[in-house]
């Protein structure tokens, strides 16, 4: 085991996708057998949007139960909820006074969710990215598990760790991203130009974990997919790069492979090929999930244990921070 942490969160709004379990939750699962690991339900990240209050806690239990159905194993790493850590809170605060409004503005997740919700572009929204800085630099993180869209943030934490660093002391480590070789950006089926999200308009190009078999198989069959009948990656060809991509990770299989496999092939049968195998590979997940939903108690006491591990780390670090900056201890 090497000594290094690694931390990651994903924001319980919406359903989580096959975007979030390829680009970020795999890597997760995979990276507890080597470094110590931390891993939160960042729902604090959730109050930028609108909730209804019992949905989002619906959600945060749901996100909870498929952590553990996908892998995520609170006897190899800390599971918890980022609001059961205070420090959380506290350390983006300050974290908010060595950012500059400047780089905040620059965040293009900022400027796209602004459109997208022009009459509630709050001041959370605004901040949201030190609130991620916080989460990552309170556990001296080496390593972020994250997709693409995530990229940017990370560099912001980056550049706020060696700020701080610089003015005062060595204080934070400087985090790395850690992104799949394939499916750093897994897109909508029916638009495979734009990112799939939870949130997105066109459910109907969105796999979410616990679709049904019938749902994935219906979503995979009206995927969109592009002139001529080669089934390759390449830049020209973003549909069946997408599905390509997805079919790929999801068996654990090469491109290289899975496109010497599907040679000759329609793409009527690829599509539903590709289908069967998100179907197969998400079947045992979907039973795991529904026997863990029934135990509310059990989930909450997985994430209370991780909290008090996560805070005793984080509370050392909140304390070295205070007392550099020049605050007094009581
Ligand atoms: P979130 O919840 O939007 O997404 C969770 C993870 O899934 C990845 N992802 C994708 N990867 C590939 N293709 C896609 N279509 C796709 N959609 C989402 C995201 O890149 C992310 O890794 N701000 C974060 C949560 C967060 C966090 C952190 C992450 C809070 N604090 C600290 C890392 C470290 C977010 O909203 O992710």
């Amino acid at each position: 085991m090497e000594n290094k942490t690694v931390y990651s969160a994903l924001k319980p709004t919406g359903n989580l996708q096959l975007g979030n379990y390829i680009g970020a939750l795999k890597n997760m699962v995979k990276m507890q057998d080597d470094y110590n690991c931390i891993y939160m339900i960042a729902d604090l990240h959730s109050l930028t949007v609108e909730n209804v209050p019992q949905d989002l806690r619906r959600r945060i239990y749901d996100f909870a139960a498929m952590f553990l159905a996908l892998g995520l194993d609170p006897e190899k790493s800390i599971l918890t909820i980022q609001s059961f850590v205070p420090e959380h809170a506290e350390l983006a605060w300050v974290l908010n006074c060595y950012t500059q409004f400047g780089e905040a503005k620059r965040m293009t997740q900022f400027k796209d969710k602004s459109k997208k919700n022009p009459e509630n572009v709050n001041v959370g929204l605004f901040s949201y990215p030190t609130l991620m800085a916080a989460d990552i630099l309170l556990y001296n993180s080496d390593l972020v598990p994250i997709g693409k869209d995530q990229k940017q943030h990370l560099e912001l934490a980056r550049t706020i760790a060696e700020r701080f660093n610089n003015k005062y002391s060595p204080t934070f480590t400087v985090p790395d991203g850690i992104f799949p070789k394939q499916g750093a950006k897994i897109m909508n089926l029916l638009s495979p130009e734009t990112k799939m999200g939870k949130t997105d308009d066109n459910e109907n190009g969105v796999i979410f974990i616990l679709d049904e078999p019938d749902a994935i198989m219906r979503k995979f069959k009206r995927a969109i997919t592009d002139s001529g009948n080669e089934i390759v990656v390449r830049a020209d060809k973003p549909g069946i790069s997408n599905l390509l991509t997805i079919y790929s990770t999801m068996t654990n299989t090469s491109i290289a492979k899975a496109e010497e496999h599907f040679q000759g092939y329609s793409y009527a049968n690829f599509k539903t090929e590709v289908g069967e195998a998100v179907v197969e590979a998400l079947r045992p997940v979907r039973e795991k999930y529904t026997d863990l939903i029934n135990n509310k108690d059990y989930l909450t006491q997985v994430m209370r244990e991780g909290a008090e591990k996560a805070e005793r780390i984080a509370m050392r670090t909140l304390s070295k921070v205070y007392r550099k900056i020049g605050l007094v201890s009581k």
